[in-house]
């Protein structure tokens, strides 16, 4: 039998290397800021980090606009400090996985450049170029993310370009082979380099109508309420048919290579058949790891919750690793949204469900977003959309030292207030942290095949609590989520002993009463049967 592929016992830790730690001293992280800090990672223990994209970037969107894919952006390093970064890492057992932007490029990328140069230029067709409407106006509705219409008019060759995100941001023309291959050159340029696979920013996305059809608005969109990003249904400027065959390319530059993964970003969305559709299409390997954001989307509700793992559970295909989110570089913090008790049974469910988790850098401190006033914004959403995600971007606490630890200058966006006390000096050192949580679970993973090979099966519980058991080869835990801030008491049908291993306040283990299990207040435990 094949051995098991490396990322499906993993645990995948997000940096934005801008905010993590800053080695030069300019107030912005890099990568020899992050090698510096490896062993705190070690110490966690986590298997994986995932790096928000380094390349050179006018960062008009923080990174997410490369203007070169096979370089390192000088506020992080060089390539040398990359390789160093990689050796270190995996020196640790730490894989390394980058950020793959394809859906679109920097305007001020090379290819941009030279297809805007002249409607005759060879790369003309690598971008979308389409003429006005006889009025002037653009060639049809479609918005884009950032604000606007998702079409910038070109003076000099008289067409409009398109673009999802920021006029910066153009999106590349998959329809043209040429593009596909150049894309793929640059992802074997890493893979060549050691790195153990990437994230792919809006992978879905990366094919549009091929009639460039009006975009339908969205009927359920509350203006004034929600976020205008969604006020209309981007069914023609994205995911068009053909999506699986075009990334089903990319899978195959990763098959290629040794235990590499891939893992992609797709829509948020609660539908669990919408995620399994990008696992596999007929014989096609697609993503190994399609994003579940769903526990982004779903109300911290016990029932919703469950429901969601039944019907995920049962759609996904046979041998998809599932995965879990719940935060990133584009989402308020953990603790911001459920609170400090709460986010502590969050992250027991995150690191014992079955599936792939994702920790975003931060969260294992309970960090909560920063404290910003709208003339401190620098993400474009924010600035142009009021949405801004600068608030779960600011700098990683390490102490309560000057600028949490993170630079010796002021760093680019402001330290959360709470950093004198939410930081790694002070929550090493007290035995019931948030930080000590993520590490005793992250410990128990790693000596607890029925975590990371084992299957999941849900158990009848009373309201506000969501219970499962983990089993593999004779081994079988127990999980019992309390999302309630009262005391609960679960009614079981196991028999047998029962022995706590761990629980969020990390101050109970050994024997226990399975008959009617008593959870406190905001009290999640994992117990060992039998
Ligand atoms: C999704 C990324 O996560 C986000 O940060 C970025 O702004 C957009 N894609 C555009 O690349």
């Amino acid at each position: 039998m094949a051995t098991r592929e490396w990322w499906r016992s993993a645990v995948v830790y997000q940096i934005y290397p801008r905010s993590w730690m800053d080695g030069s001293g300019d107030g912005i992280g890099d990568l020899p800021g992050i090698t510096s800090k490896l062993d705190y990672l070690q110490w966690l223990g986590i298997d994986a980090i995932w790096l928000s994209p380094i390349f050179p970037s006018p960062m008009k969107d923080f990174g997410y606009d490369v203007s070169d894919y096979v370089d390192i952006h000088p506020i992080f390093g060089t390539l040398a400090d990359f390789d160093a970064l990689l050796i270190a890492a995996h020196a640790r057992g730490i894989k390394v996985l980058l950020d793959l932007v394809p859906n679109h490029t920097s305007d001020q990328h090379a290819w941009f450049k030279e297809s805007r140069a002249s409607r005759d230029n060879p790369k003309r067709d690598w971008y979308i170029w389409r003429d006005a409407k006889p009025d002037g106006s653009p060639p049809n509705n479609w918005a884009a993310y950032f604000g606007g219409s998702a079409w910038t008019w070109d003076e000099t060759t008289q067409q409009y370009y398109m673009h999802n995100f920021l006029a910066e941001q153009p999106d590349l023309n998959y329809r043209n082979p040429e593009v596909l291959q150049a894309m793929l050159n640059e992802v074997r340029f890493w893979l060549d380099r050691g790195v153990d696979g990437f994230r792919v920013d809006v992978i879905d996305r990366m094919l549009k109508d091929d009639e460039f059809r009006d975009n339908p608005m969205n009927p359920n969109f509350q203006e004034g309420v929600d976020n205008p990003m969604f006020s209309q249904m981007r069914i023609y400027s994205e995911n068009r048919p053909g999506i699986h065959g075009l990334i089903a390319e990319f899978r195959k530059v990763f098959d290629s290579y040794a235990n590499r993964v891939m893992i992609g970003e797709i829509g948020y969305s609660v539908d669990p058949t919408l995620i399994a559709g990008f696992y596999v299409e007929n014989d096609q390997h697609l993503i190994h790891l399609p994003f579940n954001f769903a526990l982004i989307l779903l109300p911290w509700n016990a029932k919703a919750i469950r429901d969601f793992i039944a019907r995920y559970e049962s759609v996904l295909p046979p041998n998809a690793q599932p995965n879990y989110v719940m935060g990133n570089h584009d989402m308020p913090r953990i603790a911001s949204r459920l609170g400090a008790e709460q986010a502590r049974v969050a992250a027991m469910m995150m690191l014992t469900l079955r599936g792939t988790p994702f920790i975003y850098y931060g969260e294992e401190l309970g960090m909560e977003n920063g404290d910003l006033t709208p003339e401190q914004y620098q993400d474009p959403q924010g600035i142009n959309m009021g949405v801004s995600r600068d608030y779960e971007r600011t700098p990683f606490q390490w102490s309560a030292e000057a600028n949490a630890g993170f630079s010796s200058a002021v760093p680019w966006l402001p330290t959360a207030p709470n950093y004198p006390t939410v930081n790694v000096e002070n929550e090493k050192r007290d035995p019931y942290s948030m930080l000590n949580l993520y590490r005793a679970l992250l410990i128990e993973r790693r000596m607890l095949p029925a975590l990371t090979e084992g299957s999941l099966t849900l158990i009848d519980s009373p309201a506000d609590t969501l219970v499962y058991r983990r089993d593999h080869d004779g081994q079988a835990l127990l999980i019992a989520l309390n999302f309630s801030r009262q005391p609960v008491t679960i009614p079981l049908t196991i028999s047998g002993a029962g022995e706590v291993l761990i629980n969020t306040q990390l101050d109970k283990t050994g024997a226990i009463d399975l008959s009617a299990l008593q959870l406190r207040a905001n009290e999640g435990m994992m117990i060992k049967l039998g």
